[in-house]
């Protein structure tokens, strides 16, 4: 299954489509969210039910440690987001932006454990890599998660159908596909996820910054105000607009993450070291301390 990564020029829409594609998945899911400027699941659509003793910022000690046990510690870090199966997991997010100073050199092993959850166990995996910032036209080394990016079997950029937003967006093309490939898997991993909101529709998009528009998800208010706040669970969510595109829109990613990994110049790495970690996954890891809702 594909690792993929989803950021944004500026705000418009990354982390609720990281969710609606996470929880519309066909198959087993995971979401890391990994956005440097710090996560909003956890007091957005977990109203804070999910303690700071879990997440993402208490990797990096883990990763000091060794691979295997960053391995550990990530499973032990995973929470439900589908309250009661557990096959669709979160890694929350950062609690302060602060912490993304430490994770710096966490990235590229985290970007291992990912692809094991996608190779080995089988998950779809998204990660929510937020907004990009630029350092002399390169993804910046503390403000980005770049080693996440490079690695990803496809890169979406997301926009909105606005003229604000392909504006905002138009400035990192260059650079994106350019970092992608000299230090990633290719140019051809990036591709756009399109909010469907504003005049430009798909093609427009397409033609306006040279790039395809790989999926698309609707505005649909009522079910991302929910994946944005919580609270209860709107009638008819999984039937919702939202959240069939983004079934959709996850099958569309599956199947151009598959048609790339056939023509891809390297090989996946292998990870010899993280091969228990497929079996930790499979255990089901009660949240300690954390009522969920
Ligand atoms: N498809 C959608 N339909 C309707 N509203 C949406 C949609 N996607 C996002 N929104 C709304 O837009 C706002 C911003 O969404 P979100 O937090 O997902 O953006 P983001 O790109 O992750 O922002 P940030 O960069 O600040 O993390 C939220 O209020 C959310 O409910
Ligand atoms: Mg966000």
């Amino acid at each position: 299954m594909p690792v993929t990564c989803l950021v944004s020029a500026k705000s418009c829409g990354v982390t609720t489509a990281a969710l609606a594609l996470t929880l519309a998945c066909a198959r087993p899911s995971l979401l890391a969210e990994c956005d440097p400027a710090g996560g909003t699941i956890r007091a957005g659509l977990l109203r804070a039910q999910v303690n700071a003793g879990y997440g993402l910022h208490h990797l990096a000690a883990a990763e000091r440690v060794g691979p295997a046990e960053l391995a550990q510690a990530f499973a032990s870090h995973l929470v439900p987001l589908d309250g009661q199966a557990g096959h669709r997991r979160a890694l929350l997010g950062l609690t302060d932006p602060a912490q993304a100073a430490a994770l710096a050199r966490t990235w590229p092993a985290l970007s291992d454990v990912l692809h094991v959850m996608a190779q080995s166990a089988d998950h779809d995996v998204f990660v929510d890599a937020g907004r990009l910032t630029l350092d002399a036209g390169r993804l910046h080394a503390a403000l980005t998660p770049a080693p996440l990016l490079h690695r990803a079997d496809l890169v979406l950029l997301t926009v909105q159908g606005t003229e604000q937003s392909l504006t905002l967006a138009r400035h990192l093309l260059g650079p994106l596909r350019a970092e992608l490939e000299e230090r990633g898997t290719g140019a051809e991993a990036f591709g756009l996820l399109l909010i469907e909101t504003g005049p430009y529709r798909a093609h427009q998009v397409t033609e306006a910054l040279g790039s395809p528009v790989l999926a698309t998800l609707p505005w649909d208010p009522g079910p991302a105000a929910y994946l944005t706040a919580g609270g209860h669970l709107p009638r008819g969510f999984a039937r919702s607009r939202l959240l069939r595109h983004a079934r959709t829109a996850a099958e569309q990613v599956k199947v151009f993450a598959a048609r790339r990994q056939m023509h891809q110049r390297y090989p996946p790495p292998a990870h010899p070291h993280l091969t228990g970690l497929a079996d930790i996954l499979d255990r089901p890891a009660p949240v300690r301390g954390a009522a969920r809702g």
